[in-house]
């Protein structure tokens, strides 16, 4: 900025002294040079899953993508440039991490577990677990200057990728800026969102069998968990689990208590969730519910990261959690046996994927 200033300063005084024509300020116009031809970009979404919604004003576009990529995996995003994005969510561990509550660049943990950001662009109802985020372009500005996360100034982070040998004309690229003192913290949201939305895990074994494509069916145990997940069959128990965890996605997105907390009064709530951000009394307790998809990858579980395998998760369903203000009425004790759960757990891992790994559209581009 004061750099911006004093140049302005000489400029002002050049043209007062010599009358010459007026000298363009270099600072102002550095990216002009550079070629700014957005080519849009149409994610390859089968049909079962439904459309993402893309902000008009943040249109996906090959370069926007691109610089977010880059973006998220670069701890210059931090305040001691060693925490990136991916930091916290590595592509390894299905976009979370492994740690119950995630450690920022102080050393301190958080309070919650990290979330997995695989098909995080369909979430449209809010982000964190607690959804005190409208959407990705809004969210993508809290870790930065988080204290315990990436503990950094968003105007000393802008100025480190304005003196960047390559980030202005990355974004030049991207959102088309004449000048380097155009990047601000919203493009830089913006271009983590554009990346952020092609997060998709889409070819699984239940994907490949929802678009009916030959040689993939059900074993006779994942088709017992199916029926058991959506109170599908009259002979079969409820596992109630479709209400939260609606298939497809595999979350609703939506805010609930599924009873592991304790809690006598709403004021007893160790972690408020929801409650803690809207203040409404109905709203205590209650979390984002997770998408199930790639499951394996994620552990530990839960807002807590409480539970170490998903046997301790279904080990929960099954004895009806705990009793709260909130609880659910779908959370109850359920009561299946060994081989209901073991069902259970074949249905939910027919979610697995591991294409997405692969994607070098998904990888680091720094290794
Ligand atoms: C120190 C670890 C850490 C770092 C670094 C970090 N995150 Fe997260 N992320 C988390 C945790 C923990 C949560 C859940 C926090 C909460 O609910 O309060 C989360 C939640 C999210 C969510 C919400 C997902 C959902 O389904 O609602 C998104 C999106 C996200 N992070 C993106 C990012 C981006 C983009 C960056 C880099 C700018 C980033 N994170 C950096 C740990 C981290
Ligand atoms: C009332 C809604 C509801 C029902 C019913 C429900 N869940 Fe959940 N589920 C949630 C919520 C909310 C969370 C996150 C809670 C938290 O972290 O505090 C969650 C978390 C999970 C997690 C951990 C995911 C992660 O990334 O941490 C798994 C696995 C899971 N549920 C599986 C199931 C299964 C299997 C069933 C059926 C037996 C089921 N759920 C029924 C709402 C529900």
């Amino acid at each position: 900025m004061y750099i911006y200033v004093f140049l302005v300063v000489i400029g002002l005084t050049l043209v007062a002294c010599d009358e010459d024509p007026i000298v363009i300020n270099p600072v102002n116009n550095d990216l002009i040079d550079i070629p700014f031809n957005p080519v849009s970009v149409t994610l390859d979404i089968p049909f079962h899953l439904g459309k993402m919604v893309i902000p008009e004003d943040n249109p996906l576009t090959k370069d926007g993508i691109e610089l977010g990529r880059y973006l998220f995996y670069d701890p210059i995003l931090s305040g001691d440039s060693t925490l990136s994005c991916a930091g916290c969510h590595k592509i390894e561990h299905g976009f979370a991490d492994l740690t119950a509550t995630s450690m920022g660049i102080t050393g301190q943990n958080g309070k919650r577990n990290s979330m997995s950001l695989i098909n995080v662009g369909f979430s449209n109802t809010g982000l964190f677990w607690d959804g005190r985020s409208p959407n990705l372009e809004a969210q993508a500005l809290v870790p930065v200057e988080d204290p315990i996360e990436m503990n950094a100034y968003w105007p000393d982070v802008v100025e480190k990728l304005k003196s960047h040998s390559e980030y202005p004309a990355m974004f030049r690229k991207a959102f088309g800026i004449e000048s380097s003192s155009k990047i601000t913290k919203e493009l830089v949201a913006k271009a983590l969102a554009q990346f952020e939305r092609t997060i998709l895990s889409t070819n699984s074994k239940y994907d490949k069998i929802q678009q009916e494509i030959p040689g993939y069916k059900y074993t006779d145990e994942e088709l017992l968990g199916l029926a058991l997940f959506i109170d599908g069959e009259p002979l079969v128990p409820d596992a109630e689990c479709f209400h939260c965890h609606n298939l497809n996605l595999t979350s609703s997105s939506l805010y609930f208590n599924n009873g592991i907390q304790i809690a006598e009064t709403i004021e007893e709530f160790k972690d408020p969730g929801r409650g803690g951000f809207t203040g409404n009394i109905l709203d205590y307790g209650t979390m984002k519910v997770p998408s199930l998809r790639n499951i394996l990858f994620s552990a530990p579980y839960m807002h807590d990261g409480r539970f170490e395998n998903l046997d301790q998760v279904l080990e929960h369903y099954n004895s009806g959690g705990h009793h709260s203000p909130n609880i659910n009425a779908n959370i109850y004790k359920l009561n299946l046996n060994q081989e209901e759960l073991d069902a259970l757990k074949a249905f939910i891992l027919t979610f697995q994927d591991t294409s997405f790994m692969n994607n070098p559209a998904l990888k680091s581009p720094f290794n």
